[in-house]
């Protein structure tokens, strides 16, 4: 079971207790959308993909269902996954033209109910989502530009999904984008999400100092910006969006490799590549086999390098046509717009099977 179910049905999380919230979020009015999926992975493994829409007492939910036909040729729930789309009765406010917010009135000291460290995906996400039901919310990013981690990456780096899976809530990535879009795109994309929503960013944002106030359930955050007076920032709610594990690869691991100081190449982290300019016609070891091994590997032996890839371990790989026919293929056969919605679950419910297999 997902989190996002237990959300739903048992916002106290106690799963030995499932069938109690069940019963109290009173699920109904189950409607089974179009494009229902049949998927023989083997001649003996057969899959049936659908997606659900329901309600329970105060949310609308969504769940994908994947249903697995056992040797005696019955079918069995392989798994269910759902989502809370929105609470009931919540309109979007953004009509696809009139911003969320009105411009910033930037001051040196400023109240919202919710600030937001960090305007990657995550915080610019969240934002536009709870500004949407009218929580009024400042995201205070470190770097100078929004969308700035996807300028310093690689020059070939594309996303390694097709576009429809990457929109942020409520704007799509203009068509111009290529279906895996490139990274300076994606940069610009989280830039216009920002003007386009109206969102309030404060880029070049130092937060110096954070405290609670239990009594008045206040933050109070001091945020210095470059050149000018710190300010101060009062919210009821603080969300960190700074990136999770390694931060979206913004903190490199660099493994140490015994007799490394001694080698009389140059050793760069991936982090560090930017194009195969930059090494030319040379013998190089890539180490590691994930995706910015191979992107980076292709890139140098396209231009020239002789190029040799050191793997570990065993590593998942499916090209592009592949991941277009598992996540898209029927949709798109059947002419079925994917809405940022549809593609959410439908991702989910793809990453959560193959999990589970
Ligand atoms: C080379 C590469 C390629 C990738 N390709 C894909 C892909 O194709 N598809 C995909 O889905 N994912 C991809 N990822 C992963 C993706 O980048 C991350 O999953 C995603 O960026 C995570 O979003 P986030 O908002 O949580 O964090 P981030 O995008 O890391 O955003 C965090 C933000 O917080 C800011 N910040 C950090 N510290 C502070 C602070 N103290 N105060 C204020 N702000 C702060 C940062 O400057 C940044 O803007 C890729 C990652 C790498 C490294
Ligand atoms: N859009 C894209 O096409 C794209 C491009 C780049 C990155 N990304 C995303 O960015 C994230 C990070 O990807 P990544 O490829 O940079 O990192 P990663 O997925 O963590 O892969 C690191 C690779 O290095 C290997 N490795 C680590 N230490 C090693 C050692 N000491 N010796 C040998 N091998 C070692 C790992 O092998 P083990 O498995 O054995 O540890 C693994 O194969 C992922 O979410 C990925 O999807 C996406």
């Amino acid at each position: 079971m997902s989190w996002h179910s237990l959300l739903i049905f048992a916002p106290c999380t106690q799963f030995q207790k499932f069938s109690v919230p069940v019963a109290l979020a009173r699920p109904s009015q189950f409607r089974l959308l179009p494009g229902v999926r049949h998927r023989r992975i083997s001649p003996t493994k057969t899959f049936i993909q659908g997606i659900v829409q329901f309600h329970t007492v105060i949310v609308q939910c969504s769940g994908v269902f994947t249903l697995t036909q056992t040797e005696d040729s019955s079918w069995k729930a392989w798994s269910f996954v759902t989502m809370m789309d929105r609470l009931s009765g919540v309109v979007d406010r953004f009509d696809g033209h009139m911003p969320f917010c009105r411009p910033a009135e930037w001051n040196t000291a400023m109240e919202y109910t919710a600030v937001i460290m960090g305007a990657g995906q995550c915080g610019l996400s969240m934002a536009a989502c709870l500004e949407n039901l009218g929580i009024s919310t400042l995201v205070l990013e470190r770097s100078g530009r929004i969308g700035n981690s996807w300028c310093f990456r690689y020059d070939s780096l594309e996303t390694n999904t097709p576009k429809v899976f990457n929109h942020l809530p409520f704007v799509e990535f203009p068509e111009r984008s290529g279906n895996y879009t490139p990274c300076r795109d994606v940069a610009d994309y989280l830039e216009d999400y920002q003007r386009t929503l109206g969102l309030h960013v404060l880029t070049s944002a130092s937060i110096s100092a954070a405290s609670y106030d239990a009594s008045s359930s206040t933050w109070t955050l001091s945020v210095s910006l470059p050149g000018q007076a710190s300010i101060t920032v009062m919210a009821r709610y603080m969300i960190v969006a700074i990136g999770v594990g390694t931060m979206g690869g913004a903190l490199p691991f660099m493994p140490s490799i015994p007799g490394k100081s001694s080698f009389l190449g140059s050793v760069i982290h991936s982090s560090e590549y930017k194009s195969s300019s930059c090494v030319g016609a040379q013998n190089v070891a890539v180490i590691g086999a994930g995706c910015s091994v191979h992107d980076i590997a292709q890139d140098m032996a396209t231009h020239g390098s002789q190029t040799a890839l050191v793997q570990r371990s065993s590593t998942l790989v499916l090209s592009r046509q592949v991941i277009d026919s598992l996540l898209t293929g029927n949709l798109s056969a059947l002419a079925v717009k994917i809405s940022i919605d549809l593609a959410c679950r439908i991702y989910q419910a793809g990453c959560s099977s193959d999990r589970d297999r």
